[in-house]
């Protein structure tokens, strides 16, 4: 928070609560949220900017590289996208396991690690990320060096510190994740996955891989909004978890494939998917009132509201809350769902939530908003990780740069000088 100068001195002191809590572990120019106003940023820019102008193609390239592309490099973003969005040998690989009867979350962890030996496959036509093609020449620009070899210009602004190849797995890390959920969502419906339709956008496409139909301009951006709103989120568990992976210099595909096993808790990503429960249970705007008040007797934690770090109203809540609203007019279902939403939302901010400064947060209205969409509680929190993994790979990849392996310590509470007991003595 701005209590700290722009410029940190290491080592430094900060007051630290159970969880971490008020700990510092790194410097980031990605993300900023700023729990007592409610704002979330992006290198810069604020998320309702975001929302209204942007794409989740741009703001990609603008967490990873810190500056929104202009349009031949969003362009050749696009192209890098769509080629790596293509992954037939990790998808063959997915569907030897038996998908539909692990969780979706396990399913997602385990696509991305097979995602790198697609890029095994790339790494052995490509010499560097910049480098050389043997194949499908056509979909990327090329230029001819003065060697007389052919060299793709993708025109990636990294700094010259940045690893190309890792800037290049993290375009596969996202565009592939997206696939895979789609294979995943195919597969445990009894379908064979769909291939990426290069006309199509990040957003069209995730929801065309899913649900094998291609959504409305409308649906298309309120997917690609959700995205967007879902990319950072500053240091979250699942980033920071992805990031202390990075930092033993394990690779990625290693660093996202903990950051979806950290994302799939019920207190972080699997909230959503609890709301959607919370809603089912309560059934009617009627039991609203019962229900807030038999869970408050029995000290029941509500999904969907809290934060560590908000104490005003999530932003995110605020952009999905009117997004549902307009979504449920087509569903008579998913009307109620909201209004029950709506009426919640109320006993808990006029109830303890005032006192305790606890609001809704981006759980809560963006399951009501993926099922007006068609897609079923399990996958909200995939989906989740299908678009964070940007925020995960900007992460590692400014880590990196200054890389120092976490390890922080434990305060020892417990004993000193016990005297070993052997097994046949032991209560
Ligand atoms: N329902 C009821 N009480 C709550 C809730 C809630 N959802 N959230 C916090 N509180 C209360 C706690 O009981 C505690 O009360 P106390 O002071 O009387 O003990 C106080 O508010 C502080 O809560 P903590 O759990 O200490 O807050 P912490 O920062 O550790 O946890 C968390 C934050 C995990 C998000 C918490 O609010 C929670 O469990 N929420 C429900 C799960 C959820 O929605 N998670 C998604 C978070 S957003 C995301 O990850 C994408």
């Amino acid at each position: 928070d701005p209590k700290f100068p722009d410029k940190l001195e290491w080592p430094i002191s900060c007051t630290i609560g159970p969880g971490l809590e008020g700990a510092i572990a790194c410097e980031t120019k990605i993300g900023y949220v700023n729990g007592s106003k409610g704002w979330l940023i992006y290198q810069g820019y604020d998320i309702f900017d975001l929302c209204a102008y942007s794409t989740f193609e741009e703001v990609s390239y603008l967490l990873i590289h810190g500056k929104l592309p202009n349009d031949s490099q969003l362009e050749s973003f696009k192209k890098k996208l769509a080629r790596y969005r293509d992954i037939p040998e990790t998808i063959r690989m997915l569907t030897s396991f038996p998908v539909e009867e692990m969780s979706t979350m396990a399913a997602l962890r385990l696509g991305s690690e097979l995602m790198r030996q697609n890029k095994v496959d790339e790494v052995e036509e490509l010499t560097d990320a910049y480098g050389y093609i043997s194949s499908d020449e056509d979909s990327i620009p090329m230029e001819t060096n003065p060697m007389g070899e052919k060299k793709a210009i993708y025109e990636f602004d990294t700094d010259s510190e940045d690893s190309a190849e890792l800037i290049d797995s993290c375009y596969q890390a996202i565009a592939g994740l997206s696939s895979i959920l789609g294979a995943i969502s195919r597969l445990r419906s009894g379908y064979l996955p769909l291939e990426p339709k290069d006309e199509l956008s990040h957003a069209a496409n995730l929801i065309y891989m899913m649900t094998g139909k291609e959504p409305t301009p409308l649906e298309e951006r309120i997917m690609d909004i959700c995205l967007i709103l879902h990319a950072d989120h500053g240091m979250n568990a699942s980033t920071f978890a992805t990031i202390v992976v990075a930092s033993t210099l394990s690779d990625l595909y290693f660093s996202i494939g903990a950051g979806i096993a950290a994302l799939n808790g019920p207190l972080h990503g699997g909230a959503n998917e609890e709301v959607v429960h919370t809603l089912n249970e309560i059934g009617s705007v009627d039991n609203v009132k019962a229900w807030y008040e038999q869970s408050r007797k029995e000290g029941r934690k509500i999904s969907g509201f809290g934060h560590r770090v908000y104490k005003a109203y999530d932003p995110r809540a605020r952009i999905l809350e009117p997004l549902a609203k307009l979504l449920v007019e087509n569903h008579p279902e998913m009307k109620e769902k909201y209004e029950i939403a709506q009426a919640l939302e109320d006993e808990v901010v006029n109830g303890f939530g005032k006192e305790k400064k606890i609001f809704p947060n981006v759980d809560f209205y963006s399951g009501i908003v993926y099922k007006s969409l068609g897609i079923q509680t399990e996958y909200y929190t995939p989906i989740f990780g299908a678009s964070r993994v940007s925020g995960w790979a900007a992460h590692v990849v400014e880590y990196l740069k200054k890389n120092r392996i976490f390890r922080p310590r434990g305060i020892y509470v417990g004993e000193y000088g016990k005297e070993y007991e052997p097994i046949e003595t032991r209560d």
